[in-house]
């Protein structure tokens, strides 16, 4: 049989290096239509956390970790040398940035270079981590040829961009169409044969490099956006507008028209950081990406517009921000998930303390979070009875939990960087929207 034949008939072992906020939601995809799956990672408290049976991702519930545990489909282990038994490998290692803002590729070379040195025929490999253009054909595939295998014809390539949004109740893998470049077409084929048991729909482009693009314009797409939306609202507070009023009434455009929201700057692992993997990448060729680094730009300044709103709201009431008591709602990036990775909860703390502000924070996800200068905050309990003895409440996250009305009830100034508050607000002086 084929490697193709086999992918078809569900007759393999598939691998995922890497097994975080992208790689285990696609193990347990795999392993829940009956595939057997070896889970690969540097994390010894993963590998133990997941053989027991847990998870540490939100999206993914311990009841689904433990049915394929009990079922014999999931293992996971820092034992490389099991690449060997895998027919295909999926690659979800980090991307992040170095601190001059330009790619870290480590990690995708660390798990190439693990993998090319058990390389054996009929393998296909795939690239999920987000990268910039060029990576696969320029990097990946050089770096597996040196085993003497060829790519396209003893083992294959491709490369498949993750799109998963974590802590999204309706979008998950399988009705998320999947994009898949391969190297040759043979690649695209078995690679397509593999996401297609967990994916409702596959979408083959012409090279692994079209597959890395798409990915970075859906993101700079969203970067872009944000940026755009962002400076309409610190144009609609200059105007004495409400950004919030303005957007719901443009988004009744059923056309040309897509609303995004305004906040307090740009989290995760992904939004504040893939389009400088374009912009790298271009500056290699002599071309200065505009748009992203506009949107850059805005959104990296949206932090120090949240402290002047706190500053705002705090002079409303007689008082500076050297003393008073604040409270943050929210470090994660975003609502309901546990990450705080480029938070914007962290600049915004850190602009509050550095001006003399005594700042706690509240979110049930994330028990702890740290500062750039290494400092350790640790999450205060929400009760909202004590808020009331905060000078100002800053809302970051909207985590549903919080109930806007005993909010409103008992805190003295607010900030509401998320329009939670809303319509509920109007009119309350207490409240000092983005
Ligand atoms: N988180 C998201 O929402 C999201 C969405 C789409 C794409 N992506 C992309 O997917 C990739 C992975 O992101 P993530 O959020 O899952 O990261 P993560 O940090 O949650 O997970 C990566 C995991 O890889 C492990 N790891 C690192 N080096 C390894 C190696 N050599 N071998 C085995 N394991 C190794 C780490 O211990 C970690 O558990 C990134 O490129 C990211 O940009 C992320």
């Amino acid at each position: 049989m084929s490697l193709l034949q086999r992918v078809e008939a569900k007759e393999i072992t598939v691998g995922v290096v890497g097994l975080g906020y992208v790689g285990l939601p696609l193990a347990v995809a795999f392993g829940e239509v009956g595939i057997n799956v070896l889970g690969f990672e540097v994390s010894q408290p993963k590998i133990d956390a997941l053989n027991r049976g847990e998870s540490y991702v939100l999206d993914v519930a311990a009841d689904q970790v433990a049915a394929l545990r009990a079922a014999g489909l999931l293992e996971a282990t820092g034992d490389f040398d099991r690449l060997k038994d895998c027919d295909a490998i999926s690659v979800c290692v980090p991307t992040p940035l170095r601190k001059t803002r330009d790619p870290d590729l480590t990690y995708i070379l660390e798990a190439t270079r693990q993998i090319a040195a058990r390389l054996r025929p009929n393998q296909v490999i795939i690239l999920e981590s987000t990268t910039y253009p060029g990576t696969t054909l320029e990097v990946v595939a050089p770096a597996l040829g040196e085993s003497g295998l060829k790519v396209g014809e003893d083992v294959f390539l491709a490369f498949s961009p993750e799109r998963i949004d974590p802590g999204n109740p309706v979008y998950g893998v399988e009705n998320t169409p999947k994009i898949i470049g391969g190297v040759t077409p043979e690649c695209t084929a078995i690679a397509s044969a593999l996401y297609g048991h967990i994916v409702n729909q596959v979408y083959p482009v012409s090279s692994p490099t079209a597959a890395e693009m798409v990915k970075l314009l859906e993101n700079t797409f969203r970067a872009v956006n944000i940026g755009l939306v962002n400076e309409i609202a610190i144009i609609s507070e200059k105007l004495k507008l409400d950004v919030w009023e303005i957007i719901a009434a443009a988004a009744t455009k059923p056309f040309g028209y897509m609303p995004f929201y305004p906040g307090p700057g740009l989290g995760g692992h992904c939004i504040p950081i893939d389009p400088h993997y374009l912009s790298w990448k271009l500056r290699t060729l002599n071309y200065r990406t505009r748009f992203i680094e506009l949107a850059e730009d805005i959104n990296s300044s949206m932090p120090n517009y949240v402290v002047d709103r706190v500053s705002f709201a705090l002079n409303q009431v007689g008082k500076p921000i050297r003393g008073a008591k604040l409270m943050i709602l929210g470090a994660a990036y975003k609502r309901d998930i546990s990450d705080w990775r480029e938070s914007p909860a962290i600049p915004v703390i850190e602009g509050l303390l550095a001006r003399g502000g005594e700042v706690d924070y509240e979110d049930q996800y994330v028990p702890e979070i740290f500062l750039s200068d290494g400092a350790r905050l640790t999450a205060t309990p929400l009760d909202y009875a004590t808020l009331a003895r905060y000078d100002c409440v800053v809302i970051i996250t909207d985590h549903r939990y919080y109930e806007a009305a005993q909010i409103l009830a008992s805190a003295q100034k607010i900030v509401d960087t998320r329009n939670l508050l809303g319509a509920l607000a109007a009119g309350d002086e207490r409240v000092v929207k983005l």
